[in-house]
């Protein structure tokens, strides 16, 4: 499995982002160009720059070469050349990050922790999480919140169907050996020993959480 990262502000100058827009394809571009902050437009360029290189670093092929579909749930997968990797890709005020990996569902989220914590998030955490917030020291409280938000995301990237994953009906927790897994809750299932997950502070202003299912 290979992770990167890159920051916005890496990118040196003009020249350096023009070289960039030119790895993307038409499709890409026509994304860009809808962007109405500039600030949100160069995180996508970078972000979709990021993926294409790092794709390319493992493989030899041109960045500009691949091409990429989207699958039923709205999960991008690539479309040519014919390849084994499977990615996933996360933006997020100051970082963009993609994950690679062969044959294997992956998901990876990447959330920017200096603000104050969205209320209406909690709304997608199980009881059982909710529970463990509140028994959280109110100093590390915070931090708790985005390391369920982004092991949460990153499950459900993983599973690559979007929203039509009911997220109250998953738990993510610590085990004694402070190993993240997840208990699913009735109606979903899923089997918990099939995955593995990952969950770190990036910096100071960023956390990051990674799942990836064990068996292909
Ligand atoms: C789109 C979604 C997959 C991720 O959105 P996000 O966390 O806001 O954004 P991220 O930057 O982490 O991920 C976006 C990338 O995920 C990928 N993606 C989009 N749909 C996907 C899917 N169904 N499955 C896997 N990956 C997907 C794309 O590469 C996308 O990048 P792009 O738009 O530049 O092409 C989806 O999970 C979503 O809408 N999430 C928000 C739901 C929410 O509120 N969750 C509460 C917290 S538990």
């Amino acid at each position: 499995m290979v992770v990167a990262w890159a920051r916005p502000e890496e990118i040196p100058g003009p020249a350096a982002e023009s070289e960039l827009l030119a790895l993307l394809s038409e499709d890409e571009r026509a994304r860009l160009d809808r962007f109405r902050s500039p600030a949100d437009g160069r995180l996508f360029l970078l972000a979709h720059a990021l993926l294409r290189t790092t794709l390319s670093v493992c493989s030899g092929v041109e960045p500009r070469a691949w091409q990429f579909r989207v699958g039923k749930y709205g999960r991008p997968e690539i479309a040519a050349p014919s390849s084994r990797f499977r990615f996933s890709l996360s933006h997020t005020r100051g970082l963009a990050a993609c994950a690679i990996v062969l044959d294997r569902d992956i998901g990876l989220d990447v959330e920017y922790t200096a603000r104050s914590a969205p209320e209406h998030v909690l709304d997608f955490f199980s009881f059982r999480e909710v529970e463990e917030l509140r028994s959280t020291p109110e100093g590390a409280r915070a931090n708790r919140f985005f390391t369920y938000w982004t092991l949460k995301e990153a499950y459900l990237k993983a599973k690559g169907v979007g929203m039509s994953l009911p997220l109250r009906r998953f738990s993510m927790y610590e085990d004694a050996a402070g190993v993240w897994r997840i208990a699913c809750h009735a109606p979903l299932e899923d089997d918990p020993q099939q995955w593995w997950f990952w969950s770190s502070p990036v910096g100071d202003d960023h956390v990051a959480a990674l799942a990836l299912r064990l068996e292909g």
